[in-house]
């Protein structure tokens, strides 16, 4: 697929008003969201995608980047909001560099996770959901994150870390800090460090004529019911006479 990007024609929802072309999205950034929307049959399925690349380039979801992103899918930024806010790996409000989560699920908590994750709460001086002052670190506790055998699990920006002791765990910390894992651990937000070229190869032609069938089949579901309406009135009013 080639690397230039090309602006898709974004159809508006009813309803939807005009939107203020992007301006928080850096242009590398707008490039690759472009790439990402040419590759799906309708802009707004590419809208989680989008979610994550703006999360990529700030840390977290900022109300700037869903109104970009909505007025390039042709959605309204409550709907991105309402999208995002939906999943937990995208965040609405401001984390750290590094979101560092203990699961604290049975099989993690007969492993010591409570433990541990009351020392991180003391060495970090946060409590689970808080950020370090530093803006370095975000302490989350998690549902099974599904490594339950190495407990506690614990992951950083969504890679496992493996099984943590209180004393691992601050060198895990220190390690962040200074950079140390950065090979490993990008900053929060990055996914994956290698792009999708391809995507769904749906044919636009076919979601046409199925969309179309779908509107007929609704329209003649709406013309049935207004016809039962009807019939329904005129019975009434012919009783009443
Ligand atoms: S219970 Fe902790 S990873 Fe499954």
């Amino acid at each position: 697929m080639s690397e230039q990007a090309t602006p898709v024609d974004v159809p508006r929802r009813a309803g939807a008003t005009s939107v203020p072309p992007p301006s928080h999205l850096s242009p590398e950034v707008l490039e690759r969201a472009h790439q990402l929307i040419s590759l799906y049959p309708e802009p707004r399925s590419a809208l989680i995608p989008l979610c994550h690349l703006a999360q990529e380039q700030d840390g977290w979801l900022t109300p700037e980047a869903m109104a970009d992103i909505a007025g390039l899918v042709g959605v309204t930024p409550t709907e991105v909001l309402g999208t995002a806010s939906f999943y937990d790996m995208l965040h609405t409000e401001p984390v750290g560099t590094h979101v560092v989560a203990v699961c604290t699920n049975i099989a993690c908590l007969l492993g010591g996770a409570a433990e541990l994750l009351e020392h991180a709460e003391r060495s970090l001086g946060v409590n689970a959901g808080g950020t370090t002052a530093d803006g370095a670190i975000t302490l989350e506790e998690a549902e099974c994150l599904a490594d339950c055998d190495r407990v506690p699990c614990v992951q950083v920006n969504h890679r496992f870390v493996g099984a943590q002791t209180p004393e691992s765990f601050d060198a895990l910390v220190a390690d962040l800090r200074s950079g140390a894992r950065v090979d490993d651990i990008p900053p929060h937000g990055t996914l994956i460090r290698v792009r999708r070229t391809e995507g769904l190869q749906a044919d636009r032609a076919q979601v046409a004529t199925e969309r179309a069938a779908m509107a007929e089949a609704q329209a003649g579901r709406a013309a049935a019911a207004e016809a039962a309406k009807a019939e329904t009135g005129t019975s009434t009013t012919g009783s009443g006479s």
